[in-house]
């Protein structure tokens, strides 16, 4: 069976050591950590949730430790469950060739499984110690998609802010193209571009801001930036190319 040290090594790339403590015990390190979760599954296939690399209240003031708490445990480890729940029942439609309850289930899986995609990126690109403008081939790839950071950040805190309901904003890469872009997406798997992968992605569910900034959707946007990841990122972004 594989444990959690198996699939963290096989998936994280680190510099200064493994961070394997639980969850309680995990510490702010994401200048040495650098997570990779472009796989999610563990070695029977099932989805999995990677403990979170920092403690709860690491992201004060801008994320009070409560609202973490809860988006980890109720928000984004149901959508693991509900993931792995989707592909069972799919499985056992396809050996019972019984598929009246197929739609339900494709949309269950597009919804839980994009939102452990997005939420996995949502804690590794956040950081206490985040902030600044991106670097190196990052910082180059966006002054050429988007003209300055400044037009990128000006953009993307639109198209955050503006998502109707519920829902995240994106900066994606499409290999195909060679283009960052920017996305809005509903809930969690609307509106996307096929072949999109996330490089940052800003959840605006309320469950993500509500308990401090209530209705102030734009002010809560405009302090994420205060807290990019911007190392992680660019590892992301570098994987990818
Ligand atoms: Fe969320």
């Amino acid at each position: 069976m594989t444990t959690r040290r198996d699939f963290l090594q096989s998936t994280v790339a680190i510099a200064g050591g493994l961070a394997l403590s639980s969850f309680s015990q995990a510490k702010e390190n994401s200048s040495e950590t650098i997570y990779t979760p472009n796989k999610l599954t563990d070695a029977q296939g099932k989805y999995f949730l990677l403990p979170l690399p920092y403690s709860y209240n690491a992201l004060e003031p801008v994320i009070d430790a409560k609202t973490v708490e809860l988006h980890y445990n109720f928000h984004h480890k149901p959508a693991v469950t509900a993931a792995n729940k989707a592909e069972d029942n799919l499985s056992v439609a396809r050996d019972n060739n019984d598929f009246t309850l197929v739609k339900h289930y494709e949309k269950e899986l597009a919804f839980n499984l994009s939102s452990h995609i997005l939420h996995t990126h949502y804690w590794d690109n956040l950081s206490g110690k985040g902030g600044g403008i991106p670097k190196g081939n990052l910082l180059k790839a966006i002054e050429n998609n988007f003209g300055s950071y400044d037009k990128l950040k000006t953009h993307l805190a639109a198209a955050t802010i503006s998502v109707e309901g519920a829902g995240w904003g994106i900066l994606g890469y499409l290999p195909a193209s060679g283009k960052l872009m920017v996305l809005q997406c509903e809930n969690h798997q609307k509106l996307t571009a096929w072949g999109v992968i996330p490089i940052l992605v800003l959840d605006v569910w309320e469950h993500a801001y509500y308990l401090k900034y209530q209705n102030r959707r734009s002010e809560y946007v405009n302090n994420l930036f205060d807290i990019i990841n911007w190392n992680t990122v660019e590892q992301r972004f570098n994987g990818v190319l």
